[in-house]
């Protein structure tokens, strides 16, 4: 399935296909999105087909269902399933508490709610993702069509008093066109260089009229799972 591939792929790879091992028989588990992801997905459909695993997957987009339905993994939604076992997902990027900043594929709202029903959530990840503080990459968060620019200002305004470094946002586009989410809305990404309270701010930015969901996840990741390209994985 791996073929010859790059030493960031082989290390997105080598993450997953050791994240796939907790896996077990009779799990309702949460696949994550992204390209990370997309490599357990491909894992666990393996899994289904030459070893009779059988699980329930409760996807975090759309892409990740098509792909999930496609390697023969039988796809419920999270109501079906009421409770996960696991939730297996990427990131951006994690820092040493294990809090999360996702949302660069535009998935995070799918994402926290799935997390956050799993009894566990591992990340699995390439190196590059892990940093001292969170925030080098832009913060996504989702907001409603209705009103965005008015929220986009707000969310500005909050981050001048709260005195956070590196405060403008981009709406993120698809082309010529804003991006759409899953769910029908936008994401904002705030370029915000370095968090220095990620807890505060995840609370902050939530309570905005006109905000979905933000992409820190604080306290949901149980365990990372490292990639390197030479094709060592590491379990933090
Ligand atoms: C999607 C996500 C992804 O998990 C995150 O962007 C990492 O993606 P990749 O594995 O492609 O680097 O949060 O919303």
């Amino acid at each position: 399935m791996a073929g010859e591939l790059s030493p960031i792929d082989k290390a997105k790879f080598v993450a997953a296909k050791r994240a796939s091992q907790y896996v077990e028989d009779g799990m309702r588990v949460g696949l994550g999105t992204g390209s990370t992801a997309a490599w357990l997905v491909r894992c666990l459909g393996e899994m289904v087909r030459d070893d009779g695993l059988r699980i329930k997957g409760v996807p975090t987009s759309s892409r990740t269902a098509m792909l999930a339905r496609d390697v023969g993994i039988e796809v419920i939604s999270l109501d079906e399933a009421k409770w996960l076992d696991l939730t297996i997902d990427g990131a951006d990027e994690f820092d040493g508490d294990l809090n999360l900043i996702k949302g660069g594929g535009g998935a995070l709202l799918q994402e926290k709610i799935v997390a956050t029903a799993s009894d566990q959530m591992i990340v699995i990840a390439d190196i590059g993702k892990e940093v001292e503080s969170l925030g080098a990459f832009p913060l996504p968060i989702e907001v409603i069509p209705f009103g965005w620019q008015t929220t986009q200002a707000l969310v500005e305004e909050t981050l001048i008093s709260m005195d956070v470094l590196g405060r403008t946002s981009t709406l993120r586009m698809n082309g010529d066109v804003p991006f759409v989410t899953d769910e029908g809305n936008h994401i904002l990404d705030l370029h915000l260089n370095r968090i220095g309270n990620p807890r505060q701010l995840a609370l902050v930015i939530n309570q905005m009229p006109g905000v979905v969901e933000n992409g820190l996840f604080i306290d949901i990741c149980d365990a990372v799972v490292i990639g390197y390209g030479d094709g060592r994985v590491e379990v933090r």
